[in-house]
């Protein structure tokens, strides 16, 4: 016998009915269930259309935990110095894909893609060049047979190229260099001819890739963004094959403040009204301690740096410069300081890691 009163069944029952109408009841039942929470970057990224990317080098790949990560979190990698000059090309008719081929190897085997870096670099340019005394004339025959042998090699499994990197300085003049004016190409003093030359080739070589030009310190407003947007938006104007620039991003916690953070945002913004692709290339964050507040800094401003690719619809690549403080370029190039990456030297996950899948 039911201990229940008939003004009970009857609350029982409305409360039935009111849950199977709010419920959508009956055999037909929809059930709204939350999409499921990014258990990586790169599933994070790919929501954005963002490709998650790494500077990686293939020494490390017999390392489990590197190639652990490597290959779960992240959509993307870029050679860090194996499609360099001096290491791709050590002489003048020797070619070395090894290590990039290693990396091409284990991007295809974990479906990442590979963004290469670089062709045209004042850095890096083996002896072979540098003391052959050639011509500009050479040179330019040197240099496009580079860029063609190279881009060729990797067509349809390197998407696009840093074709041109660094080639301003910070007052937005041009880099003195072995392919600009010392003796350059044969383009000396005609500004930024020898760039588009370097794009014309690369286009030639393989017509699928995208081509980017790629820089430092020219993240916020200053000269030297100025004056890569001076030539993008030439370039662009004049068909000349540019897709888009690479932002690279090497950068300390005094990054950290509205002005700065808005005025890359308002260059992101100019850049993407040309028409380009966005990509952030070799992002880093150094320290000189890894005390919990430090860390917590550096969480807050890779978070930031995140959260302004995503809000930027040209924002294409987002990329760290490696990924673990284990390999780091920056406790050789800066004494006393490190800790930049998102992982530290045991491929734990930082509070930076955290920061970033929250803002993808
Ligand atoms: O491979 C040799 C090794 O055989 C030798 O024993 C050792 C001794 O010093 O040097 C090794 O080569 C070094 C190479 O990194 C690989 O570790 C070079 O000396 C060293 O100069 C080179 O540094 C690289 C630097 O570019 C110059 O190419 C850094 O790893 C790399 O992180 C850095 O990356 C650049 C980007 O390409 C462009 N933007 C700036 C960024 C940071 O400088």
């Amino acid at each position: 016998m039911s201990t229940k009163t008939p003004g009970l069944r009857c609350a029982a029952l409305i409360a039935f009915l009111a849950c199977m109408l709010a419920c959508g009841g009956g055999s037909n039942t929809t059930v709204n269930t939350p999409p499921p929470t990014p258990q990586t970057l790169r599933q994070a990224a790919t929501a954005h259309g963002i490709n998650v990317g790494a500077a990686a080098d293939s020494q490390y790949l017999s390392d489990s935990g590197y190639a652990t990560v490597l290959g779960s979190e992240y959509s993307q990698l870029q050679a860090e110095n194996e499609m360099k000059f001096g290491i791709i090309h050590p002489g003048v008719s020797t070619y070395d894909f090894t290590g990039g081929d290693a990396l091409v190897a284990f991007a295809q085997s974990h479906t990442m893609a590979v963004r290469g870096h670089t062709l045209v670099w004042h850095n890096e340019v083996p002896t072979w060049v540098t003391s052959g005394g050639y011509t500009a004339p050479q040179l330019s025959t040197i240099l496009q047979d580079h860029i063609t042998t190279v881009m060729q090699h990797y067509a349809g499994k390197v998407y696009g190229w840093d074709v041109v990197n660094e080639a301003f300085n910070d007052d937005g003049t041009l880099r003195d260099t072995i392919w600009y004016d010392q003796p350059g190409i044969g383009l000396a003093g005609l500004k930024t001819l020898y760039i588009e030359q370097a794009l014309n080739w690369a286009h030639a070589a393989d017509p699928s890739a995208k081509l980017y030009y790629n820089d430092y310190n020219a993240e916020p407003l200053d000269a030297k963004s100025d004056a890569i947007y001076a030539m993008a938006k030439d370039f662009k104007t004049r068909g000349v094959p540019l897709d888009g620039i690479g932002f690279q991003l090497h950068i300390d916690l005094t990054f950290d403040n509205p002005a700065t953070l808005a005025s890359l945002t308002s260059n992101f913004q100019r850049f993407a009204a040309l028409g380009l692709e966005l990509h952030i290339t070799e992002l880093d964050i150094r320290l000189q301690d890894s005390s919990s507040a430090s860390l917590a800094a550096q969480a807050k401003l890779y978070g930031e740096i995140a959260a302004i690719c995503v809000q930027q619809p040209s924002c294409k690549v987002f990329q760290t410069w490696g990924f673990t403080d284990k390999y780091s370029w920056i406790p050789g190039a800066f004494p006393g300081w490190g800790w930049a990456l998102p992982f530290d030297a045991n491929y734990q996950k930082k509070p930076a890691y955290t920061s970033i899948l929250n803002a993808l």
